[in-house]
């Protein structure tokens, strides 16, 4: 075990816990858009800095990637932590200036709505965390998603901003944006998605639309489950 303070509260973690869990599991809360609990951490957002002091040296690190370490002290909400949090919201709100979540985390430390830097106007809800191309890629297993183009045009998207023949329509970007910015329409027994329309599944047993027919066809190959067994919803399983 590992022993630190967070705000002032001594606290042990097991060796290799970062920051940002150690204090979730005190109660201690710090903001985070881009730390989602299914996907490997990229650290893009910056929104959970805090201050680490080791001896005489206070530096700036991102919680979500910083392992906790025998003595150090954290601070989450000292003057120097709110300057550089407050900092990196004015820019996401450049960024994204219709994000409702964005706007409401700006409310909840006190930033006016009036903003500081001229807000961009093309880049939709996206803060290019990378979270939805991760959980393709990691869970899913798919790479149906990826960025396109460079620097102040970076997209995020399928390739070529065409319909993509490998995705299976499971949501799971959507699931893991932070922003929401990934727009997921769904009818009864349809679900559109990046520009595709998939076709639901009807439940065997009780009739209710569950999941994209392309996805349990994916599932069914990946797992030698055969089909006819994935074709019962959760509810009914
Ligand atoms: S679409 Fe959402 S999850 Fe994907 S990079 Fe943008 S903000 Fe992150
Ligand atoms: S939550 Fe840590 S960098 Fe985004």
């Amino acid at each position: 075990m590992v022993n630190f303070i967070i705000d002032g509260k001594k606290i042990s973690a097991a060796e290799g816990t970062m920051i940002l869990e150690a204090a979730r599991a005190n109660s201690i809360s710090i903001p985070t858009l881009c730390a989602h609990e299914t996907v490997s951490r990229s650290g893009a957002c910056r929104l959970c800095v805090v201050e680490v002091k080791k001896g005489k040296r206070a530096k700036i690190v991102t919680s979500c990637l910083y392992p906790v370490e025998e003595g150090i002290i954290v601070e989450t909400k000292n003057e120097r932590v709110m300057n550089v949090r407050r900092l990196v919201l004015q820019l996401l709100m450049a960024r994204c200036p219709e994000s409702e979540v964005i706007c409401e985390l700006a409310k909840e430390i006190g930033i006016e709505t009036q903003p500081r830097f001229i807000p961009d106007k093309d880049k939709g809800k996206c803060i290019l965390c990378r979270s939805c191309v991760r959980v393709c890629e990691e869970i899913v297993g798919v790479s149906a998603i990826g960025f396109s183009c460079r620097g102040a045009d970076k997209t995020i998207g399928p390739p070529f901003n065409e319909d993509s023949a490998v995705c299976i329509g499971c949501g799971a970007c959507a699931y893991v944006c932070p922003t929401g910015h990934i727009q997921m329409e769904a009818t009864e027994d349809t679900r559109k998605i990046w520009g595709r329309t998939f076709k639901m599944k009807k439940c065997d047993v009780c009739g209710r639309y569950f999941a994209p027919e392309d996805q349990l066809k994916y599932i069914s190959k990946k797992t030698g489950v055969p089909l006819k067994e994935l074709a019962i919803c959760t509810n009914c399983r």
